[in-house]
């Protein structure tokens, strides 16, 4: 068995390796990995729990959770962030903020959820756009609910986002400086909005986390700035494309999505069983603090140590019929928010709302909708995002560079031309990509021969539409920028983009 569990190239064309995943689950399930550096591929559940679990031993710090390499400088700046900090640093920032997402905080936000679901489905009719219309508006609405920011600004905080998010994805952006400008436009907007609510405080959570705690502790400006940053990229992304990856998967099993019509409260558990199936976040990265023994390895301090969510979530040896696409899957232990621990995913209750909502209200409203079109996937790095980190503006200030002004009103989402969008795109399945090179297994690392007869999974052939009756979307295409594979702030091939194509009918 070739492994190269970080090939864009599969990623791209076949989505995650997961013939090799499991390949290494079952005989090497902490492989010593080439690259540059090499790391150690964490690939069972219960290692990926381990690691989450020891902070202590396995740093988010040292050498960041980000899969890619940069210059110190560079990572002094990503520490800023939460996901990048150990404890205590982490321990009292996290604490701060947990306030603001505690379960019954987010279930406070139900009834608003809905009612951003259907304005936003009240829009579709006939073909449409999935991410344009629903997957990509729907996150970034609720994070302005959640920030208490106006109606009228959700506009201009999409598009700031998208640009952050994409900073190199010529659907959004057209330069990293683009995105270091519009994370620019974030920091000055948050600044605004905790002036206001200094000023003017109200029942919500910007006040909440603004206000001191009941040791006297509260985020500073700066971090709360850097905070709402990380929920627009965070929050915003990720359930994206769980919520377009998890609309493919559904389309790619019908008879999951005819259980789902016929009793919509399976909602509940399909949103889990998306999470763990789409796994929108492939991969984080963590740094060996000392010498230690992780699957049978021996780790040296300062090893690379990257744990694959979306390999843990097919483990056969926690969920039974790994590979059976379940919506009513219960329990399910999967770990697609994080595997425990200190940086467990901080928006996991809100994500699950939104796509049960979603997909409960899809069900109702739209029960005959069938894709229309194809679903390529495409692989993006986010070297040059993450290699050029955003800068805080009173932190960093970007030399000649004036704050920008935070104006309000309503500005356009920015959609380049179709022909733009397209440039990037694979053709759908357009046959199995060069296999990767073997890579010697080094000799800390010895796996077992491969199985007979092993081979990269096979795409499914994209499913054909059918003829739509009822509506048609303003677009005629599904620009799914679904399923990100390996974090937020992820890596290579933490990018894993889908351009899905549907529509729908009553
Ligand atoms: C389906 C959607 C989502 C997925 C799959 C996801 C996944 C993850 C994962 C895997 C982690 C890292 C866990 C770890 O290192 O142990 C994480 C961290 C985080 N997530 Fe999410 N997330 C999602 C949605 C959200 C939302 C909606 C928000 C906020 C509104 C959010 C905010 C965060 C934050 C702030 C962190 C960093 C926590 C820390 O470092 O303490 N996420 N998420």
């Amino acid at each position: 068995m070739n492994i190269d569990l970080v090939d864009q190239d599969h990623y791209a064309t076949f989505g995650p390796p997961h013939e090799q995943m499991r390949w290494l689950r079952e005989h090497a399930p902490v492989y010593w990995h080439e690259g540059e550096p090499g790391f150690w591929a964490v690939t069972r559940h219960e290692d990926v729990v381990h690691v989450s679990r020891h902070s202590d031993l396995f740093s988010s710090a040292r050498r960041l959770a980000l899969f890619n390499e940069m210059p110190e400088e560079q990572r002094e700046l990503q520490r800023m962030m939460m996901l990048n900090q150990d404890p205590p640093e982490h321990t009292r920032r996290r604490s701060l903020v947990n306030r603001g997402f505690t379960p019954r905080t987010i279930r406070a936000l139900e009834q608003h959820i809905r009612d951003i679901c259907d304005d936003l489905l009240d829009q579709c009719s006939g073909e449409g756009d999935f991410v344009t219309d629903l997957a990509a508006p729907l996150p970034l609405y609720v994070i302005c609910e959640l920030l208490g920011a106006p109606v009228a600004d959700r506009d201009k905080i999409f598009a700031w986002s998208n640009r952050m998010i994409g900073a190199q994805d010529p659907d959004y952006a057209a330069s990293p400086e683009e995105g270091g400008a519009a994370a620019m436009e974030v920091y000055a907007y948050a600044s605004e909005l905790a002036a206001q609510r200094r000023a003017a405080p109200r029942d919500d959570i910007v006040t909440k986390l603004l206000q001191s705690d009941e040791n006297g502790e509260s985020l500073t400006e700066n971090e709360f700035e850097l905070f709402v940053l990380l929920l627009v990229v965070a929050g915003n992304e990720t359930t994206r494309n769980a919520a377009s990856g998890g609309m493919l998967t559904l389309f790619e099993h019908p008879d999951q999505w005819d259980r789902l019509v016929a009793d919509p409260s399976l909602a509940a558990t399909a949103a889990d069983e998306i999470v763990r199936w789409v796994s929108p976040v492939n991969l984080f990265r963590r740094t060996a603090t000392a010498d230690l023994t992780l699957g049978g390895q021996q780790v040296k301090a300062d090893d690379k140590v990257v744990v694959f969510y979306s390999s843990a979530n097919r483990d056969a040896s926690v969920f039974s019929d790994p590979e059976v696409f379940d919506i009513g899957r219960s329990p399910n232990p999967h770990i697609g928010f994080g595997g425990g621990g200190a940086h467990f995913c901080l928006g996991n209750h809100l994500a699950k709302l939104e796509l049960r909502v979603l997909f409960e209200q899809l069900a109702r409203r739209f029960p005959r909708m069938r894709q229309t079109g194809e679903a390529p996937p495409v692989a993006l790095e986010l070297h040059q995002r993450h290699q050029d980190p955003p800068r805080h503006p009173r932190l960093n200030p970007p030399s000649g560079r004036p704050l920008p002004r935070v104006r309000p009103g309503p500005s356009s989402r920015q959609h380049p031309p179709s022909s733009q969008r397209e440039r990037r795109l694979r053709p759908a399945f357009e046959g199995p990509p060069a296999r990767p090179e073997p890579i010697h297994p080094p000799e800390r690392s010895e796996p077992d021969a491969p199985p007979k007869g092993a081979e990269t999974e096979a795409p499914p052939a994209p499913p054909q539409g059918a003829p739509i009756e009822g509506f048609r979307w303003s677009s005629n295409r599904w620009t799914a920028q679904g399923t990100k594979r390996g974090g937020t702030p992820g890596g290579l091939t933490d990018r894993f983009l889908m351009k899905s194509v549907s529509a729908g009918g009553r």
